[in-house]
């Protein structure tokens, strides 16, 4: 990529978005910073304009807030800050069945990892198109390519959605110069899972599942440049991919229910 064009990274204040935020730095991007953590931005801003000379913008939002990506992009258009390239990356996950929760946490899920993502491409593509240039980074991951599991209802769903639509928009950005990307990580190392409250879980597996968050945005800004649709992080992961597009759905389904109730505890193990 050229240098000091912008970029704007969600849920940069930690993990694979602060990863994200770094290694665009280090291509000479300029930067807008986006999380709810206003500090840690700021922090991470501070660390990256010293050592990279490279103009950073800290603008805290919650995600969750309907109006937040239209406010977003209209105080970046008031200050004529355009965005060249778009990491949709902010996400959580949600514990337990879909009956169990009340609904403004799922309609709080629904907005952070699927609204807000389609709103922001949406906001900032005709701006792309116009320039002639453009990469938009859904950050979804490889529970987007395998059945959903009992539990986390709407986390697969919603990253299959996110994979569904980079395809859909990688094919529209062909001679735009647009290139979308979803890239799909699988167990990497950030506050993901201390946040969802499954760290205990998930730290039964084996050391070999698992990323590191530079690795992962590194690896998936250069499949953005390489223009691939689809980029599944780590080669433990693409075979877990391929595998699952092998079988039968209904032999996947079965696998992923006795998965599940390896790795839960709680009412729902049996
Ligand atoms: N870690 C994994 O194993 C893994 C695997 C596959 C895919 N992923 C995906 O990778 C992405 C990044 O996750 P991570 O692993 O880096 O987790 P993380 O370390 O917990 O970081 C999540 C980021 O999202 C932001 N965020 C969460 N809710 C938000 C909201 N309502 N508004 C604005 N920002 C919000 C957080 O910032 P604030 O709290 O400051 O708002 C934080 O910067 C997610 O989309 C996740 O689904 C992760």
């Amino acid at each position: 990529m050229a240098s000091n064009r912008r970029a704007l990274v969600t849920g940069a204040s930690a993990g694979i978005g602060e990863a994200f935020a770094r290694e665009l730095a280090r291509r000479g991007h300029d930067l807008v910073l986006t999380a709810r953590r206003a500090d840690r931005l700021e922090a991470l801003a501070r660390e990256l304009r010293d050592r990279h000379g490279i103009e950073v913008i800290v603008a805290p939002l919650d995600l969750a807030w309907p109006d937040g990506v239209e406010a977003l992009v209209a105080a970046l258009d008031a200050q004529a800050l355009t965005i060249d390239v778009l990491v949709n990356n902010a996400g959580y996950g949600v514990t337990g069945y879909f009956d169990e929760q009340p609904w403004p946490v799922h309609a709080a899920f629904i907005q952070v990892l699927m609204t807000a993502p389609t709103e922001l491409a949406y906001r900032l593509l005709p701006g792309m198109k116009a320039r002639g240039y453009g990469r938009i980074v859904n950050v979804a991951s490889l529970a987007g390519h395998v059945p959903g599991s009992a539990g986390h209802t709407l986390y697969a769903a919603s990253k299959a959605y996110l994979i569904r639509f980079s395809q859909s928009l990688a094919l529209e950005g062909k001679g735009t110069g647009v290139h979308a990307t979803a890239v799909c990580p699988g167990f990497t190392y950030s506050e993901f899972h201390d946040v969802t409250g499954s760290r205990a879980l998930v730290s039964r597996m084996p050391s070999f599942m698992w990323m590191d968050a530079p690795t992962v945005a590194r690896q998936g800004l250069d499949a953005v440049e390489a223009g691939k649709a689809v980029y599944v992080n780590g080669r433990v992961n693409r075979l877990i991919k391929g595998f699952f597009k092998l079988i039968p759905d209904a032999l996947a389904l079965k696998l992923v229910e006795r998965q599940g109730r390896r790795f839960r505890t709680g009412p729902h193990r049996g």
